[in-house]
């Protein structure tokens, strides 16, 4: 330390004071021993007189901590006395001579000899605020901390120069079989499953991307056979990600995913928004400058806000879409680099996210050198089984050979252990943590004796009972734990699989020191691992049996008491990181009946997963929010929440076509509005309940509920008339009232003005209310023949679409375009702005679009001669859109489907496919699409052999009268069309003439120049 000199000495104390307890505070976390305290700097001891076999990794992470504990301090430094503080740290390692120079506690030692004297120099030669290690120590800490290579250098005193190397940081955590690397039993059998995962990790490095899922019941050793294949020399060469799933991490929307992303960024927890941000962009860049793109998606999975522009603006189906093309782009990349495999553990306990991402990585993975590996127990299913790179591997419990051995290796040969071990193996079936925890038992209950491998019996083999399940089991060694550990273990257990060292403590309220003791006794007693010492303290639950056992030995009173506490203790720990908690602290609220707070994790929860279009996740969590408010007192302010929190699950359940369940809830919470007489929150419930009517394709209602939500007025709240507005507009539409939609969405276009870049809250529409008024009003106005205000407003939606760049947008307003421009008979401009829909929504994979897209390009194809390409496309989308039951626009697709295969010439199916088109419109109400399919059919029966023209007669009037009333001014020069020339061919001059006079007019009228000339030859026609 230089910044003594020339201070006064009082001064100088003050300032050094403070600097030397952080030193040695960072020594003693690790449980190392100062041994010298000089003026100005320390000397730390790891491992002597304490033993650790991990001692330079202890000593190593006390180092990183040091600095970074003086980081903090110096700034205060600066900012009090103006100077700069930092301080040179060097690590060695090797033997040291200790001489205890004191005998009582507080025992001095001092270290001499050449570690020591390499050490000194290694400080000497650091740059002021770094760690310089010598690479002895390198050697020993391998795999836990990352060094950068300094080269050679000369020490005074040694003859030849050694390497040095400076400490950069430390790998974050271990994994729980590496943390108990020492505890384990021998690792028996598994031959065949080898064979297996060696052929996936052979196929996968030469580029056939695998599947390996490994299932089992718990306990019979899945993960374990992991962890000794990737820990295996085969591997090496081979990028591992690791992550997994836990009990309690259902709702957590991509929780595996999370985490993996943190391992791989090394994102710790103290780490802010600003670190998190630079580690990723720091890997990224380093991994492939063209990732950057992929950062705010990356960003947003890690609960950090993203500093993107453009992030804020996409709705949550674009976001969960751009989520997965980060993590399917990250890994993949990474492939490419190095080959990889990602395991993801217990998938039975997966979010609702990551199973459909995992889908669609196995979809993608066929030619990437990736190796999946997973494992899940029985009563897990996927739909994986039928491709082709997907292996499954079902884990039996050891054989009996295998079972030997193991036995073997940890009690030894004695004789008289023979009856013993046979039990055992008939008791557990060969299960080996069933096998480990009764060895377990038997040495603590003293029926064993003796060393590990070399065991005896302690008493008569008749004394001996083996509970039936290994369940039963840990409940009584559980039980024979000291008071103490045993409440410690049950308090680890109520915070779950992972148990940060500070929560425990404050939740088992005993002292670091005492604490430490009891959790050395429980890691003796194999319940928990120590995964993480650094930068937080951290321990694991030994299987996840263990966890579920120890929660379950605690009385409900006493589990809500310890889950109450977590929330208060994660409240106060998590400070301004707890964004990232709420679903923990939903969960431990809820248990612990802390009801208030219960309501607003759970909402607060349910809001995040909302945001990343998690719907089934948000689902639940409102759910479980409802539920809590159960609890609390009848107030104005917990019914407020209660409709809020319905009208909240309505937003989840919406793009889970849920209505059922939608409609209850509405119904619901109009009760409880009308109790209130809460006018506003009326009106969002009335759009609510309108929005289920209108996805049941029930347009009347779907108006008298929407005209009510406007009529209560929203609280003057422009996304709520914006909505209904929409919707109204959307179901007049539908239901063939163009004069009325054409006004509610005029309205809406002036409502929106200049925010057409606004979503109005989380549209019911995927679409921008801006674009999609514009797109439904153009194709209404096309409906009434107002081609020229409807093209003007076409292009103005589609200028907009193309501006704001939301794909979903655009590909609704190129449907709405291209249709429009089919009605007005300009089948070229319909084409171009089709095919250009069906791309965008191709690439953007909007599914619902893409499949009505498709099928009007196949009507533009049979109409223009490319009847077979046409008919092609209108079925497979027609089959599609069956399959998935989508409703709306399906009478539609069916009319398309006719008119192809009358095209073709295929009269019988093309009837046949107009008349279910007519039933399903006459069914939905759809009175304009009935127009139109009625002429179609009157087109079928001319053409057909034997032409009808009695009938197609009937049909056309009936078409035309129907288009007369809804003002269908194309459709009636249609009608008027078809009708004059089905005269002109039976002769009836007068007749014919005025129809296609009538005809002629209207087309000239609404510039439809080919139709009008049709009907002008037909009138000077030889029989005209
Ligand atoms: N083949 C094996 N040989 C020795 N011990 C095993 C073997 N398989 C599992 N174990 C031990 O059994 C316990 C449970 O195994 P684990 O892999 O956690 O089970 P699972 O993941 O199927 O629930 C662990 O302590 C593990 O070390
Ligand atoms: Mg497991």
């Amino acid at each position: 330390m230089e910044l003594l000199a020339g201070r006064d000495p009082e001064d100088a104390r003050a300032l050094l004071d403070p600097v030397l307890t952080t030193m040695i505070d960072s020594v003693h976390r690790f449980e190392g021993t100062v041994n010298q305290v000089m003026g100005d700097g320390i000397m730390a001891l790891f491992g002597a007189p304490i033993a650790h076999e991990d001692h330079a990794v202890r000593a190593g992470y006390a180092a990183i901590k040091l600095q970074e504990s003086l980081r903090a301090l110096s700034e205060q430094v600066q900012r009090q006395h103006g100077l700069s503080l930092q301080i040179r740290v060097g690590l060695n390692a090797g033997e040291v001579v200790v001489r205890g120079i004191d005998n009582d506690l507080t025992m001095d030692y001092s270290a001499v000899g050449e570690t020591t004297h390499l050490a000194a120099r290694m400080e000497q030669l650091a740059a002021p605020g770094t760690i310089l290690v010598t690479e002895a120590f390198v050697r020993l800490t391998e795999g836990y901390l990352h060094f950068k290579p300094q080269g050679l250098v000369a020490v005074k005193g040694l003859a030849e120069p050694i390497e040095v190397f400076e400490l950069i940081d430390a790998e974050p955590t271990r994994g729980r079989f590496q943390a108990a690397a020492r505890g384990l039993s021998r690792f028996v059998g598994r031959r065949a499953e080898f064979d297996a995962l060696d052929d996936a990790l052979a196929r996968a490095r030469s580029g056939q991307g695998q599947v390996l899922a490994v299932i089992g019941e718990p306990g019979v050793g899945k993960s374990r056979l992991f962890y000794e294949f990737i820990d295996s020399p085969r591997t090496r060469g081979w990028t591992v990600l690791e992550t997994g799933a836990v009990s309690y991490g259902k709702l957590s929307a991509y929780l595996p995913f999370r985490e993996l992303l943190r391992t791989y960024f090394q994102i710790e927890a103290r780490d802010d928004a600003a670190e998190v941000h630079a580690k990723v962009a720091a890997r990224l860049t380093e991994l492939d400058d063209s990732l950057r793109g992929i950062a705010p998606a990356l960003i947003a999975l890690l609960d950090v806000p993203v500093d993107d522009a453009a992030w804020p603006t996409l709705d949550p189906i674009q976001r969960r879409q751009r989520i997965f093309d980060a993590l399917k782009r990250l890994l993949i990349r990474l492939s490419q680099a190095r080959p990889l495999i990602v395991m993801v553990e217990n998938l039975h306990w997966i979010d609702a996210e990551t199973r459909a991402f995992l889908d669609n990585l196995v979809e993608i993975m066929p030619t990437a050198r990736l190796l999946l590996l997973v494992n899940y127990r029985p009563e897990y299913q996927h739909g994986w089984g039928s491709k082709t790179h997907y292996v499954r591997l079902r884990l039996d419990p050891l054989s009996a050979e295998s079972a030997e051995e193991l036995l073997r290796v940890a009690l030894g040969e004695a004789p008289e252990l023979e009856p013993l071990k046979k039990l055992l193996f008939e008791r557990t079936d060969g299960n080996p943590f069933f096998l480990e925890e009764c060895i377990r038992t038997l040495v603590e209950t003293k029926l064993l004796v003796g060393e590990r491998g070399a065991c005896r019996l302690g008493k008569s083999p008749a004394a001996i009972q083996v509970p039936a399940t290994v369940q039963a089991i840990l409940a009584a060694r559980i039980d024979r734990l000291s008071a103490h550990d045993k409440r410690a273990l049950q308090c680890a257990a109520v915070i779950g699989k992972d148990v940060p060292f500070s929560l425990l403590q404050a939740v088992v309220q005993v002292p670091e020191a005492p604490l430490r003791e009891i959790l050395a006794q429980l890691q003796t007693a194999e319940f928990l691992y120590e995964t993480s010492l650094f930068p937080e303290l951290e321990y694991t639950f030994k299987h996840a049996l263990t966890q579920e056992v120890a929660y379950s030995t605690l009385l409900l009173e006493r589990r809500r008491e310890l889950h109450a506490r977590i929330v208060t203790t994660m409240e106060t720990l998590s400070g301004d990181r707890i964004a990232s908690q709420v679903e923990s602290l939903a969960h431990h609220a809820s248990r612990g009946a802390v009801w208030d707070k219960a309501v607003t994790y759970q909402r607060r929860a349910g809001a995040k997963a909302l945001e990343r279009s998690a719907s089934r996740e948000a689902a639940a969590f409102f759910e479980q929010a409802l539920e809590a408010l159960e609890h609390l007192p009848k107030r104005r302010d917990t019914v407020e929440q209660a409709i809020d929190v319905r009208l909240d699950l309505r937003r989840a359940l919406v793009p889970l076509a849920d209505r059922v369940r939608i409609l209850d809830h509405m119904q619901k919470a109009e009760a409880l509005a009308s109790e209130l007489g809460d006018q506003r929150r009326l009106s969002w419930i009335a759009y609510g309940i309108a929005h289920c009517h209108y996805l049941a394709n029930d347009q009347a209602r779907t108006v008298e509920a929407g005209q009510r939500a406007l009529a209560l007025g929203g609280g003057a709240d422009l996304a709520h008339e914006v909505g209904v507005n929409l919707l109204l507009g959307h179901s007049f539409h539908m239901s063939g009232d163009y004069r009325e939609a054409t006004v509610v969405l005029r309205r809406n276009i002036e409502l929106i003005g200049e925010r057409v870049r606004e979503r109005f809250g989380l549209p019911i529409f995927p679409t921008f209310p801006g674009v999609t008024s514009r797109e439904r009003l153009a194709r209404c106005l096309g409906e009434l023949g107002e081609f020229a205000e409807a093209l003007r407003v076409g292009d103005d939606g589609l200028r907009i679409a193309e501006e704001i760049n939301h794909a979903p947008s655009l590909t609704g307003m190129c449907l709405g375009l291209g249709l429009l421009h089919m009605r007005h008979n300009d089948l070229d401009r319909a084409l171009a702005v089709l095919e250009r829909g069906l791309d965008v929504g191709r690439r953007g994979s909007i599914y619902l679009y893409v499949l009505t897209v498709a099928a009007a390009v196949g009507r533009v194809y049979a109409l223009t001669g490319r009847i077979a390409e046409g008919v092609a496309l209108i079925t497979g989308s027609v089959k599609e859109a069956e399959s998935k039951n989508a409703a709306l626009a399906h009478p539609l697709r069916l009319a398309w489907l006719a008119e192809a295969h009358l095209a073709a010439g295929e009269y019988e199916r093309a009837w046949q496919r107009a008349e279910e088109s007519i039933a399903l419109s006459r069914r939905y109400k759809e009175k304009g699409q009935e127009v139109w399919t009625l002429h179609l059919l009157g087109e079928i029966a001319t053409q057909r052999d034997p032409a009808d023209f009695e009938g197609a007669e009937r049909l056309y009037r009936q078409a035309m009268t129907a288009a007369d009333a809804l003002g269908m001014r194309p459709a009636i020069a249609h009608c008027r069309l078809s009708l004059g020339e089905l005269r002109a061919r039976a002769k009836h001059g007068e007749a014919a003439r005025k129809h296609l006079e009538e005809a002629a007019g209207l087309f000239r009228d609404m510039g439809m120049v080919s139709l009008q000339k049709r009907a002008e030859e037909k009138l000077r026609g030889p029989s005209g």
